[in-house]
């Protein structure tokens, strides 16, 4: 008997800036050349999907996919306040149009990190008007390509926007601030309801929100760790999933996830690192697949439909990312099992790409990909997932 339904979405995901290359014009490209930010090279070329989405997109339905999440580039769409690219908008029609053709169910995020400069230079999130604008944007994307869009996301991981970009300093703004990280917050969240409101005037297509779930513990069994721990689920997992209530919450949400963290007051990040023994990845995150299961379960909560929109490894050993996806897609199955409603599972990611400050050390790739002349090479990980995909089986 199969362990998923045959019309499981199954597929890998990605962002623009992550891997068109070129995506000069946004707050991502000035921080990567700002040698005095934590950024460890430029995004370059990505792997130049800008030119060679065809090819990726043929490569990923040969590989079984049945669906792909993408997102479409804010600061090419509208490169300056109300001007739209009329050459960026027919781009990502061909690019979604060949997504179509090749049989790829699509979620289209319309904001995955990056900001058109200009939006940044106005105060970025923290701008009293920047709902409004990000709607004005969404409104457009979906009035233009809403027909080719049969899922929206309209942000990606609010949470880590405002925990990387306004707390810790190490996404732009780059900004340490506790009050700020907090507004920049209620920012993203209203951002996420205006966009909801914006692209349901222009197409029926369900959209929906992408979440980071970190499985989150205390360090040590003490008050400061507890209270601080306290702190931390709520501003980053029950604030956001709580809030999403009433008839702008959407009609489905994401849950990405990666690893179990650790609170502790005694790191000046306030996660500790991961206790001795326990198995980690090139990031240094934590692999511990049961998370996954339990924060299915806590996004369940919410009473609406769930897709993985991200889960995935860094790692150049192959072998741990067929191990990672084994066992992740076994707290799947069983989180399903268990009655939670989840329709599809997106891997992050299809190919080796730019890990945002890290740069392209990480591996997260199913595909790897040559950086001299950008060659795509399936990784046996990718045809692991595929015989998965194609089956809905885990022993397949
Ligand atoms: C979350 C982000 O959405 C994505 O852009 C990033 O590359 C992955 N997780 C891995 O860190």
């Amino acid at each position: 008997m199969a362990d998923f339904p045959g019309d499981f979405l199954w597929g890998s995901a990605a962002s623009a800036h992550q891997v068109e290359g070129g995506n000069t014009n946004s707050d991502w490209w000035d921080f990567e050349h700002d040698p005095s930010s934590p950024a460890v090279e430029s995004s370059g070329d990505g792997i130049d999907h800008f030119h060679r989405y065809a090819e990726d997109f043929a490569l990923l339905s040969s590989l079984g996919h049945n669906a792909h999440r993408l997102s479409v580039e804010w600061s090419r769409i509208e490169p300056a306040p109300g001007e739209f690219s009329r050459a960026a908008l027919d781009h990502y029609r061909r690019v979604l149009t060949v997504l179509r053709d090749e049989g790829l169910t699509a979620f289209v995020t319309l904001h995955h990190f990056t900001l058109p400069r200009w939006f940044a230079a106005a105060g970025g999130w923290l701008a009293p008007d920047a709902a409004d604008v990000f709607a004005r944007y969404g409104k457009r994307v979906a009035a233009e390509l809403g027909d080719l869009m049969p899922y929206v996301c309209t942000v990606n991981e609010p949470q880590m926007i405002a925990l990387h970009g306004y707390l810790e300093g190490y996404h732009p703004p780059g900004i340490a601030n506790a009050v700020l990280w907090r507004r920049a917050g209620d920012a993203l969240l209203d951002a996420h309801f205006a966009g909801v409101r914006a692209v349901r005037e222009e197409t029926g297509s369900p959209v929906g929100l992408a979440v980071q779930l970190p499985l989150l513990a205390p360090a040590r069994d003490d008050e400061a760790c507890r209270t601080l721990y306290d702190l931390m689920r709520y501003e980053i997992v029950d604030r956001y999933l709580d809030g999403l209530t009433g008839p702008d919450a959407g009609d489905w949400l994401g849950v990405q996830y990666y690893r179990k963290q650790w609170v502790d007051p005694a790191s000046p990040t306030w996660f500790g690192r991961p206790p001795a023994g326990v198995p980690t990845t090139q990031m240094g995150w934590a692999v511990h697949p049961d998370g996954l299961r339990q924060m299915l379960h806590r996004a369940a909560r919410t009473g609406l439909p769930l897709y993985v929109t991200e889960n995935g490894i860094a790692t150049a050993d192959d072998a741990e990312r067929v191990d990672y996806l084994r066992t992740h897609l076994a707290a799947l199955a069983q989180a399903r099992v268990q009655g939670v409603d989840v329709r599809g599972y997106l891997h992050w990611s299809a190919f080796d790409n730019f890990e945002w400050s890290e740069g392209y050390r990480p591996r997260f790739g199913l595909i790897a990909v040559d950086r001299n002349d950008f060659t795509r090479t399936p990784k046996p990980s990718a045809h692991a997932f595929g015989r998965v995909a194609r089956t809905g089986r885990l022993d397949a």
